[in-house]
C-alpha cells in the first residue's frame, strides 16, 4: 500500500471517530438500552453496537476490500491476517461510560497483514486524540510524544487491577503483591485502551492485564511500538494479534524488571 493511501486511511479514520465521539457525547442526553454478555460485569449498550455499525458502515463503502474485527461482532469472521484489518473497539470501557461518562475511549489499529500502521485511541471525555503511524511516530493531539526512557519500579506508577492483586486463577497473586509493594504507586482506569495511551505517553510507567482482547490492544501496541515501549504476554512470550492475552507494556528496563517477578 502506497504512502499516498495511508494518508487517504489516516484522514477517514480520524474523521470518523471524532463523528463517532460526538454520537457518543450526544448518547448522554438519552437513556441507554444496557444488557449483559458473559455476566452482570460484562455489559453492552445499545452505543456499542451502534458506533461500530457506524465504522463498518463508512470503511465497507469508501473501502471495500478492507476487513474488520469489532468486540461486538459486525464486523468479518477473520481467522487469517492477510490484508488490510481495522480492530475495533467502539467503546473501551463500557462500564466506565455507563457509570461516570468518562474514562472511556473509541479504540482502532489498523495492520497490513498482521504489521500495525495505525493505532488510534480517543478518550472521548478528555478529548485527547492518541495517535500513531508506523514510522512516524506518537502524538497526543499536536503533540509529539518523545520516546520512553527507562525507569525502574521503585520509581514507576504502574497501571494494574484490583482483580490480580488477589488470588486469581491466571496469575500468581504473591507476585503481584510484591510489584504493587515495590512500586511508587498503582491506578486502575478501567479502560484498557487508555491505560495503553497512558503508557506510551509516560502518564504511567506500565501496565499488566491478564486477558485482553485484540481490539482492547490492537491501537495500543501501534502507539507503544513508535515510542520505544515494550509489550509481551506477561510471561515475556509475543503478544498473538488474533487471539486473547496477557499483556505487560513498559518503559524499557521496567519491562525487565517486571518480568523477573512474573516469572518464577
Ligand atoms: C474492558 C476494559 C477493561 C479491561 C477489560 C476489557 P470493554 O473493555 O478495557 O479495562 O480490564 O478486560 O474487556 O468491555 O469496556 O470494551
Ligand atoms: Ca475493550
Ligand atoms: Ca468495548
Amino acid at each position: 500500500m502506497k504512502n499516498e493511501e495511508w494518508k487517504m486511511i489516516e484522514k477517514h479514520a480520524k474523521a470518523w471517530t471524532l463523528e463517532a465521539a460526538e454520537l457518543l457525547k450526544a448518547s448522554f442526553e438519552n437513556t441507554l438500552t444496557i444488557t449483559y454478555k458473559s455476566h452482570i460485569a460484562d455489559l453492552v449498550t445499545n452505543m456499542d453496537k451502534a458506533i461500530e455499525k457506524f465504522f463498518i458502515e463508512k470503511i465497507q463503502e469508501m473501502f471495500p476490500d478492507h476487513r474488520v474485527i469489532g468486540e461486538e461482532g459486525y464486523g468479518d469472521d477473520i481467522k487469517d491476517k492477510a490484508g488490510i484489518i481495522w480492530i475495533i473497539d467502539p467503546i473501551d470501557g463500557t462500564t466506565n461510560f455507563i457509570h461516570q461518562q468518562s474514562n472511556f475511549a473509541i479504540s482502532i489499529g489498523i495492520y497490513e497483514n498482521g504489521k500495525g500502521k495505525i493505532g488510534l485511541i480517543y478518550d472521548v471525555g478528555g478529548e485527547n486524540l492518541y495517535f500513531a503511524k508506523d514510522g512516524e511516530g506518537a502524538f497526543l493531539n499536536d503533540y509529539e510524544l518523545p520516546r520512553l526512557d527507562k525507569a525502574s519500579l521503585s520509581e514507576a506508577v504502574i497501571g494494574v487491577n484490583a482483580t490480580w492483586v488477589g488470588p486469581n486463577k491466571r496469575i500468581n497473586h504473591e507476585n503481584v503483591q510484591e510489584i504493587v509493594r515495590k512500586s511508587r504507586g498503582t491506578r486502575s482506569y478501567g479502560s484498557a485502551a487508555i491505560e495503553l495511551a497512558y503508557v506510551a505517553s509516560g502518564k504511567l510507567d506500565a501496565y499488566m492485564t491478564m486477558r485482553l482482547s485484540p481490539w482492547d490492544f490492537a491501537a495500543g501496541l501501534i502507539l507503544l511500538n513508535e515510542v520505544g515501549g515494550i509489550a509481551t504476554k506477561t510471561d515475556g512470550k509475543p503478544i498473538q494479534l488474533l487471539e486473547q492475552n496477557s499483556i505487560l507494556a513498559a518503559k524499557p528496563g521496567l519491562h525487565e524488571e517486571l518480568l523477573g517477578y512474573l516469572i518464577k
